[in-house]
């Protein structure tokens, strides 16, 4: 397909999903009957839906077949010795253990490895990531460069980390403190930009003169092996599953979300070298997630899982997935709304304080735009900022560091004028966004309220 302008879907449909297209009118009453919170929405009533890319991805034919093949034996199967083998063919680590998602993996990883006194390193912790190794009562410390903190800082890879202040983390803590260190690939929290290879040797580098251990979160490994394979001048022309072979070879354990890069509904795992984390990890398996041949997941789950990370790492899948990204994120730009750039690998962030001046903060500018991008055109994203961030522990409350609206692409079940649609429909929102007020909130929990609060449109 080279020097085409139109790059196509390296695919076709075979069965189909029918949306239900609602009209304004309904979506002002469902979005009233769920407090104005999209996570309170039936999905049925969202038309395209762009709340995350986890979990909502479509499978292959391929893959639909792998799941007749699946063998649901509770020791032994042989579904688990194919996934087992599949994620070996990327990352050649010692131990696999299968996890019913990525947090699952977390969990265990951490209360194997981590405790009260320990620090824990990150380019940026995700969420599930940060309250995992916080509830062992160690401190989660992110360390991305300054660029992967403004959104409109251009850098290729925006997504690393700061080798000078990991150096200074471990120096001072040492290995005692210092469990181990993670690398999340891509950034989600920071926009879903990737890390250089170069500086995963860095990082490399570093864990190997304190002898630290290093530890990849991978949910996108294959994501950003496309970046670092377009961007990284001496990794021009190299295959990607090659770069991500090497990405495996510089760690010595990670946690994944299959869900993602595993082009499955669900699943992850936890792979590692160390025999003695292994085999407490196992234990903890054991009771949490289920015996070590599966994990929490059904064997047709595993063998989904085998068959996505055949494809997830080929060249045409990733073109399409990267470019239609940056398609949205592109498309949005021109319209001169401000957005993260450059466009990360599975979503685009729209910058939602920079589009409503007149509301502050703790008037919520990304709730406004999220609910406001709903009932505009039945489009769901998620709001990444005051809402999610705002609240403290003490019930007290502040700006988060910016409010973002995430536009997460789901892997091969949009097409390319569901995407128009929805750059019309941010057309639309930004077109009157003077005319948005913000919310208030008039009932939330004591953490994490982004899932549950109740709002109501300011007047
Ligand atoms: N790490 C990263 C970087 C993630 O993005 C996620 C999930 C997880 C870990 C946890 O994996 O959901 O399988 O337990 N991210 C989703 C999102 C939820 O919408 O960004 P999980």
């Amino acid at each position: 397909m080279q020097g085409f302008r139109t790059i196509i879907e390296p695919f076709r449909i075979k069965s189909v999903e029918p949306l239900r297209l609602t009209t304004k009118e309904e979506r002002e009453e469902r979005l009233r009957a769920a407090g104005y919170n999209l996570f309170a929405l039936h999905s049925e009533d969202v038309m395209v839906d762009l709340l995350t890319d986890s979990g909502t991805g479509a499978m292959s034919a391929a893959q639909w077949a792998a799941l007749q093949r699946g063998d649901e034996s509770y020791a032994g199967s042989p579904s688990f010795y194919r996934f087992e083998a599949a994620v070996k063919e990327l990352f050649e680590l010692k131990h696999v253990i299968p996890t019913h998602q990525g947090r699952a993996a977390e969990k265990i990883l951490f209360g194997v490895a981590a405790g009260p006194g320990k620090i824990v390193p990150n380019n940026t912790h995700f969420d599930t990531t940060r309250a995992n190794v916080e509830a062992t009562g160690a401190k989660a410390v992110d360390l991305v460069i300054a660029e992967g903190k403004q959104p409109s800082a251009r850098h290729p890879f925006k997504g690393n980390m700061d080798l000078a202040r990991l150096e200074r983390v471990l120096s001072d803590e040492g290995r005692e403190r210092v469990p181990l260190v993670m690398v999340t690939v891509t950034n989600n929290s920071g926009g879903g930009q990737p890390v250089s290879l170069e500086n995963l040797r860095g990082v490399r580098e570093i864990c190997d003169r304190h002898d630290v251990p290093l530890f990849l979160d991978a949910c996108r490994f294959a994501e950003n092996a496309w970046f670092i394979h377009e961007r990284e001048p001496a990794e021009a022309g190299r295959p990607v599953k090659d770069i991500v072979r090497e990405m495996g070879r510089l760690v010595d354990g990670m946690t994944m979300s299959a869900k993602k890069d595993g082009l499955a509904n669900i699943g992850g795992w936890l792979a590692l070298d160390d025999d003695a984390w292994a085999e407490r990890a196992r234990n903890v398996l054991i009771l949490t997630e289920g015996f070590p041949t599966y994990g929490g997941l059904a064997g047709r789950d595993l063998d989904a899982i085998a068959q996505g990370l055949t494809e997830v790492v080929r060249h045409d899948y990733l073109r399409y997935r990267i470019r239609s990204t940056q398609y949205l994120g592109e498309a949005i730009a021109k319209l001169g709304v401000p957005i993260v750039e450059p466009v990360g690998g599975h979503a685009v962030y729209l910058d939602a304080r920079a589009m409503l001046p007149h509301v502050p903060p703790l008037a919520y500018p990304g709730q406004a735009i999220a609910t406001a991008l709903y009932l505009e055109g039945g489009v769901r994203g998620c709001e990444i900022g005051t809402v999610m961030f705002g609240l403290a522990p003490d019930g007290s409350e502040s700006p988060a560091a910016m409010d973002l609206v995430r536009l997460a692409i789901p892997r091969r079940t949009y097409t390319q004028s569901h995407i128009d649609f929805v750059v019309e429909v941010v057309e639309r929102v930004a077109a009157g966004a003077s005319e948005l007020r913000g919310l208030r909130i008039v009932e939330q929990p004591a953490a994490l309220r982004h899932f549950s609060a109740k709002f109501e449109p300011l007047s």
